[in-house]
């Protein structure tokens, strides 16, 4: 009996998951069964993140063909890729276009992509704000609406996992557009699910807390802020990027079946404490 954990026969896009939580979603996706499609700006950083997972995982067998009247297995490639910016509403339009003409069929969308502008608002240029805007919140819109007209065309659900933050709940200075952005992503996945739910297609958020990325690198060499990190979490650390998986793996699969609109805080338990 497959497990309620098992996405085998799914196929997964993850934005922006050439590097860091996207990158390990995507394997995490990959490594429960479903077939993953890297995505980034960059042709060879997308190429590379391919190639290392194909190493890795083993093909995934597909009952695609039929010959002679009987469907046959084929190995597929785990991950695909195509390089695209999430936020460039014809190209991400041609992305899933490609698919169709493909026969891939989004099953589940992790809007991963992300980036992180630190200024004090006083200071900061209309076109950062965008810039930060456009990519961590309009792009998850973007990228949602074109799978999930597909999703609802098909029939067949689908399911959407919106990465937001800590900062979906609560702000810390600097960090205005990204916090203002990522409170978005908590009530876009409301919306999404207010709309979409009915149709199968099961939307949510993961809020990671500070996790080890190339974004917060930064921040880790920070001694103060380092210290201040492991301070205000019961876990008393910072978080790995494989730590957001076993959520990601429960949110696209039938165990989340029921749960609409949520966002799942993978934090240390940063929230829950004074
Ligand atoms: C920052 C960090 C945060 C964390 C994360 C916390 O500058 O404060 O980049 O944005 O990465 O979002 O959930």
């Amino acid at each position: 009996m497959p497990s309620l954990f098992d996405l085998d026969g799914r196929t997964a896009l993850v934005t922006g998951s050439t590097r860091g939580i996207g990158l390990a979603l995507a394997e995490g996706l990959a490594q429960a069964g479903a077939r993953v499609i890297i995505n980034g700006t960059r042709e060879q950083a997308v190429a590379d993140a391919v190639a290392a997972l194909n190493a890795k995982l083993p093909p995934a067998q597909r009952a695609n063909d039929r010959a002679n009247g009987r469907a046959i297995e084929r190995a597929i490639e785990r991950a695909i890729g195509r390089a695209f910016d999430v936020t460039d509403e014809a190209a991400v339009s041609a992305a899933f276009e490609h698919w169709d003409s493909e026969g891939i069929h989004v099953d589940i969308l992790v809007n991963n992509a992300g980036i992180q502008f630190r200024q004090p608002l006083v200071d900061l240029k209309l076109a950062d704000w965008q810039r930060v805007i456009d990519t961590n919140l309009t792009a998850a819109f973007i990228v949602g609406r074109e799978a999930a007209r597909r999703m609802i065309a098909r029939g067949a659900g689908g399911k959407i996992i919106n990465i937001g933050s800590l900062t979906s709940e609560a702000a810390r200075a600097t960090v205005g557009a990204y916090t203002a952005a990522k409170g978005g992503i908590k009530m876009l996945t409301r919306a999404m699910s207010a709309e979409w739910a009915a149709h199968n297609i099961q939307a949510n958020a993961i809020g990671p807390g500070y996790i080890l990325t190339d974004m917060n690198a930064p921040l880790v060499a920070n001694a103060s802020f380092d210290a201040w990190v492991k301070s205000s979490n019961p876990a008393q650390r910072w978080g790995k990027p494989e730590e957001l998986v076993g959520t990601a793996v429960y949110l696209a699969s039938a165990a989340s079946s029921y749960v609409n609109g949520q966002i799942i805080y993978v934090d240390g338990g940063w929230l829950a404490v004074l």
